[in-house]
């Protein structure tokens, strides 16, 4: 049962995606400002690439797993396990965050391998702004 409905929610999330910009230009995306103001010019190539060409968003959200752990939570398991995350997303690293859906982020490292180094530090240093 909690399969399926990890997969309806896969599906809403998709069907809303579309609807993104629309959102945030009235002001309805649940965003702190003070989040966005504070970030250092990787930081904001990190959340550029991070939801825009890495399509990252679309599974992982800030707070709250959607159909992969929060933001927050994989930063916080890097940090306690010093993690790194390029290392990871270039595919030569385990993952210690859920081992179990590893599958499912596997997927997307036939892009995050195109990527350069300062794509993927950007990536990881936006990731690291949410404690
Ligand atoms: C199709 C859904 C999906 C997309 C798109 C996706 N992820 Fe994931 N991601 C997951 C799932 C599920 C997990 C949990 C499995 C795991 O821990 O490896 C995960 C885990 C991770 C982890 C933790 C890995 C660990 O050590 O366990 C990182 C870091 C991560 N994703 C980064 C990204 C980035 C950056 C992008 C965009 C380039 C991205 N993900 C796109 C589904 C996705």
């Amino acid at each position: 049962m909690k399969k399926l409905l990890t997969i309806t929610a896969a599906l809403s999330l998709m069907a809303c995606g579309g609807k993104k910009a629309e959102e945030s230009t009235s002001g309805t995306v649940e965003v702190s400002e003070g989040d966005i103001a504070k970030l250092t010019p990787q930081e904001t190539l990190g959340q550029e690439i991070f939801d825009g060409k890495g399509n990252c968003y679309t599974c992982h959200k800030p707070d709250g797993p959607a159909i992969g752990p929060s933001i927050k939570e994989i930063a916080k398991v890097y940090r306690e396990n010093n993690g790194d995350m390029v290392t990871f997303l270039r595919g030569n690293g385990k993952p210690i965050v859920k081992p179990e859906q590893y599958e499912v982020m596997k997927t997307n490292f036939y892009l995050t391998k195109t990527f350069s180094d300062e794509e993927l530090k950007a990536i990881e240093a936006y990731m690291h702004t949410y404690k």
